[in-house]
């Protein structure tokens, strides 16, 4: 088996779905979430104004095989600004399927992102994580990523968000 890291295609976006569905239930979080449905995917990473990028893990046979058998993982990103740092990249997502873990595959697609943003001029790379994921934790800790324990991340979502615009307020 052999496999290859590559640009997201509209044909990948219904396996791409199901990753997001696969990690929000390994994450223990479908009571809170249920993912982006398949045509927000599209629209957002396809069409006329993408707001993410997205690469994806092939398997083949071996390696003179041009046809993949399968998606096996994916990861999700989108260009930050920090007025200290400059250009930057958001990880949004890194995913593996279970059976492929291991095997050097997440590594292989952070760096395939790495190398994509650094051509164009990106100094870091965020990501968030929660407390609970120390295996991922302890992945990126392996990779020489820290932790920064200053700085917390705030979020408005949804009804908290309108609420500010809201012009009856
Ligand atoms: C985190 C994840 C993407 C890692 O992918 P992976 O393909 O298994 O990782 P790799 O095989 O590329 O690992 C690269 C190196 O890290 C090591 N590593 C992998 N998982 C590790 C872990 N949980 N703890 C410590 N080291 C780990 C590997 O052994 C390898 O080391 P080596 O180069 O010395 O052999 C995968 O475990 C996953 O999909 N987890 C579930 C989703 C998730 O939590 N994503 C992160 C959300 S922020």
């Amino acid at each position: 088996m052999s496999w290859t890291i590559r640009e997201a295609a509209l044909d990948d976006a219904a396996a791409v779905i199901q990753f997001i569905k696969d990690m929000i239930a390994y994450h223990d979080m479908s009571q809170k979430y249920k993912g982006i449905c398949l045509e927000e995917f599209i629209q957002d990473c396809f069409g006329t104004n993408p707001w993410v990028n997205c690469i994806v893990a092939g398997i083949k046979e071996d390696k003179s095989d041009n046809e993949e058998k399968k998606l096996i993982g994916f990861c999700t990103y989108y260009y930050t600004f920090n007025s200290k740092l400059g250009r930057g990249i958001y990880m949004n997502d890194l995913f593996v399927i279970p059976s492929e873990r291991g095997k050097g595959i997440g590594l292989c697609l952070m760096k395939s992102v790495i190398k994509i943003s650094v051509r164009k001029g990106c100094s870091y790379m965020n990501w968030d994580i929660t407390d609970a994921n120390k295996s991922a934790i302890n992945f990126y800790e392996r990779l020489g990523a820290k932790i920064d324990g200053k700085t917390s991340f705030m979020s408005l979502c949804g009804d908290a968000l309108y609420k500010l615009i809201d012009d009856n307020n």
